[in-house]
């Protein structure tokens, strides 16, 4: 591995400056007017991966956004490790709160980055962690050191639920088979604290629809005697979590696993600083479901989140108004062994039936996921801790994450192999907000630890 390190270290500007090629094409998902520079951007990393060494490169169309492919086979006595990661990037607005522009990265100093941070729309999520992996197969290839099969499977679609992904997976079943799935798209606890990720939420997703009047009324001459549909939505809403913080919807958590004393005690043995935790978000205090600390709330216990609420006048001034419609966007996070569908559908039974005679109500479901826990006994979970102690100098510590990425279910139940989440991100590098950034020195770690997964991986399997 030394000609590899080497390698790293002797190209790590070069390494960087293309990373900041990648950032400024804005590859927004969500947004079809970005749909010409999401296809530059999947163009962009599949020359990347051409000029690392990959072979049968291919930009593979979907109904949506395409997913890039690309693999090297060396030996078929090696184990074969499929690396995923996503290119797409969520919106960058509010675009008046970011410090520099999105789609322009600047490298700054911070706090918990003293060594720079890079400032962009993508830099941690997941453009960053991405290419770390493509940097170091290329530093690997370049010095033959590689002793397992590489496939990457870069989409997308990942801000927008994969929908194009699990049909991908499931169509090419033999060229995605391997005997692991290794992916970099979550955090570490902090740059002395290494950790890997053992779990990801789910998520049901719903957009709900308050129909009151069928027009927007005078709120004087019809104020107090017509149901105002924005009022009713909020009663809806408050309704569904009690003065604990406790989900109201019956059945709710009729699924939801419960973690025994000696695993919560191990969880909660994990370093958390809630002072600091606080303080980084300006709060006085955290709130969320009684009897469980900040650490469960945000990884092993389900949720209920309003998005957005909109509806009636939002203009400048007053405008004395009795909307028609009112609406909201709410996000459920879910743990073992919720299934997102059979939550989207309790969730709209709920509604529908807890509406009053005078509204309608309609409940759009959105994109979902499944819940996942990964194992530690695994060869492969045992490769990466044994890298990561070997860069960070700490053996790392498994922990279970709060976020979703929806395709990881289905790597398991599909491709029938286990996922390793060794992400290289922090909490706080703002991913989905403005000013997201991405550690200079995390981008290098995670280049530098992943050549060693390999060798690990190689040995162990
Ligand atoms: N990389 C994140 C998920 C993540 C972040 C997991 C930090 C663990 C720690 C991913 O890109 C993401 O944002 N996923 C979405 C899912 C979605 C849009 C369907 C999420 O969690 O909201
Ligand atoms: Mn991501
Ligand atoms: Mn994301």
């Amino acid at each position: 591995m030394e000609k590899t390190q080497a390698y790293i270290k002797e190209h790590k500007d070069r390494f960087l400056e293309e990373l900041l090629d990648l950032l400024r094409i804005p590859s927004v998902s969500a947004d079809p007017a970005y749909a010409k520079d999401v296809r530059r951007t999947a163009e962009f990393v599949s020359n990347s991966l051409k000029k690392a060494g990959a072979d049968s490169v291919e930009i593979h169309e979907t109904k949506g956004h395409p997913i890039v492919y690309g693999e090297k086979i060396l030996d078929d006595s090696y184990p074969t490790v499929l690396v995923y990661g996503h290119y797409d990037v969520q919106p960058p607005d509010p675009m008046d709160l970011w410090d520099s522009p999105p789609f322009e990265p600047v490298i700054k100093k911070t706090k918990l980055h003293p060594d720079g941070a890079i400032f962009a729309r993508g830099s941690c999520d997941d453009k960053g962690q991405m290419f770390m992996h493509v940097k170091a197969f290329e530093a690997m290839h370049a010095n033959g050191e590689l002793r397992c099969n590489v496939k990457f499977m870069i989409e997308g679609e990942e801000e927008v639920g994969s929908d194009n992904l699990g049909t991908f997976c499931r169509e090419n079943q033999d060229k995605l088979s391997c005997d692991m799935v290794l992916i970099s798209d979550t955090a570490i606890i902090a740059n002395d604290t290494p950790s890997i990720n053992t779990g990801l939420r789910g998520l049901s997703y719903v957009e709900v629809e308050v129909t009151g009047p069928n027009r927007d009324l005078h709120s004087g001459v019809y104020g107090g005697g017509v149901a105002n549909p924005i009022n009713v939505l909020c009663d809806m809403i408050s309704g569904m979590m009690d003065e604990n913080k406790h989900i109201t919807i019956p059945g709710f958590y009729d699924k939801v696993a419960t973690l025994s004393e000696e695993e919560r005690k191990a969880m909660n043995e994990a370093p958390f600083d809630l002072e600091a935790y606080k303080e980084d978000l300006s709060i006085n205090d955290v709130q969320g479901e009684k009897g469980y600390t900040t650490l469960e709330r945000t990884s092993i216990r389900p949720t209920l989140d309003v998005n957005g609420i909109w509806g009636g006048y939002i203009g400048e001034g007053a405008k004395t108004v009795l909307p028609s419609k009112a609406y909201a966007k709410i996000s459920m996070r879910l743990v073992p062994n919720q299934s997102s569908d059979e939550i989207t559908e309790i969730f709209k039974n709920y509604f529908e039936s807890v509406a009053p005679d005078s509204v309608k109500v309609e409940v759009r479901p959105h994109h979902g996921g499944e819940p996942v826990v990964t194992p530690t006994d695994t060869p492969e979970y045992k490769a990466a801790a044994k890298a990561m102690e070997k860069t960070f100098g700490k053996e790392p510590i498994p922990q279970r994450g709060g976020g979703s990425i929806p395709i990881v279910a289905l790597f398991e139940d599909v491709l029938g192999v286990k996922t390793v989440l060794m992400g290289f991100g922090l909490d706080s590098d703002s991913i989905h907000s403005p000013n997201e950034h991405y550690g200079v020195f995390n981008f290098f770690k995670g280049i530098e630890t992943i050549p060693y997964f390999y060798q690990n991986y190689s040995e162990m399997k």
